[in-house]
């Protein structure tokens, strides 16, 4: 959904971490990701795990407490901080057993309201149930939304998985499958932390979900849990836009009616669709409102959307950080070469 970056077809959106925080907040001097307040690591005062400056370990002990007192409080923060939920099966989809705030979660709050907003993508599709039938074997997608791409692929008989932050997105993506008799697993998670406990064939990211993370070092725990669940010779596909410096450059932060976007709802009937967005180019993330508005109903929906940007060359680095080798990057749908003017990056990947 970042703006202009992101085709119709192609669907979008973005996150920020919520109350669970980053388990990596920050780069030691080689280069390695570094755990502040680990035992081993001098606890960072600027760190949001520690609190902040005001609340370090050494004030809270000038502050009269006992260096006992004041230790056992700090793992206190550091576990609430870093504490991941794994996932856990109740009813019919597998549920988070506490709850993980993102921060476009309010963007995935009307499932239906997104499948009417991103409809089409048949390319992308096409693409993904090739692979699935060329790899054979158990699929998995993570941020896996509505199903768009997981439903059809099992419909075509390979086992898959779909792993999602939103309830909302996978009450949806149930609702269709069954619609369908299609069987497919789902489970409520963090694509950041996941342990499935079994490995697969292919694992693929699509339509920019992988843009939710924005921190370099949310994208490297994503990717060594993705490294974690790939059987031999298995695959691991995404596809995220192709930053273009121009497009970030004209973020100007006012609101404009995106007429391409606009479409009808059976309920509210035309549904027109405005965005505002902003780039912060420290943080590589374009931070967005989207308005959608009817006759009847102006904004009856105002949501942030905000997606990172993830530049050619930072990716393979990345990657190969959690044990990944980029194979191929093609530019487009159709398998063309990536080069600087593509619209997207769609990446092939290998365990190392
Ligand atoms: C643009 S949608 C794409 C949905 C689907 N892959 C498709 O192609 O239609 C991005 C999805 O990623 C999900 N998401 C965002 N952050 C996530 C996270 N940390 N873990 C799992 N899913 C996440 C969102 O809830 C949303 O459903």
């Amino acid at each position: 959904m970042a703006s202009r970056h992101v085709s119709r077809d192609s669907a979008p959106p973005a996150a920020v971490l919520g109350s669970s925080g980053p388990l990596w907040t920050g780069f030691g001097t080689t280069g390695a990701p570094v755990r502040y307040g680990d035992r081993n690591t001098a606890p960072d005062r600027r760190s949001p795990i520690l609190g902040g400056r005001n609340r370090s370990r050494r004030h809270l002990v000038a502050s009269g407490r006992t260096a006992a007192a004041a230790r056992a409080r700090l793992l206190e923060r550091i576990r609430e901080r870093v504490a991941v939920p794994k996932a856990r099966r109740v009813g019919a989809w597998t549920r988070a057993p506490r709850r993980v705030r993102c921060m476009s979660e309010r963007f995935y709050s009307d499932a239906r309201l997104y499948d009417r907003l991103f409809p089409g993508g048949e390319p992308a599709v096409d693409f993904y149930r090739a692979e699935a039938d060329r790899q054979g074997g158990r699929v998995l997608e993570l941020g896996c939304g509505t199903g768009h791409k997981l439903i059809p692929i099992a419909s075509d008989g390979h086992p898959c998985t779909g792993l999602e932050l939103s309830s909302d997105m996978l009450t949806e993506a149930q609702r269709k499958a069954d619609e369908r008799a299609i069987a497919v697993e789902w489970v409520q998670g963090d694509m950041r932390d996941f342990d499935l406990g079994r490995t697969f064939d292919l694992v693929f990211v699509a339509a920019n979900s992988l843009l939710h993370l924005h921190e370099a070092a949310d994208l490297l725990r994503c990717f060594r849990s993705v490294r974690a669940h790939l059987a031999p010779g298995a695959r691991f596909i995404f596809d995220v836009f192709n930053p273009n410096v121009r497009v970030l450059a004209d973020a100007d932060g006012v609101r404009r009616t995106r007429d391409a976007l606009s479409f009808v709802d059976p309920d509210r009937g035309d549904v027109r669709v405005d965005v505002a967005e902003t780039y912060d180019a420290a943080a590589q993330v374009t931070r967005g409102t989207w308005h959608f508005s009817a006759d009847s109903e102006p904004d009856f929906l105002v949501a942030p959307l905000e997606l990172r940007s993830i530049f050619p060359q930072e990716l393979p680095l990345l990657l190969s950080l959690a044990g990944l080798r980029l194979v191929e990057r093609f530019g487009d749908w159709s398998g063309r070469p990536f080069t600087g003017d593509a619209a997207i990056q769609l990446c092939v990947c290998e365990s190392d």
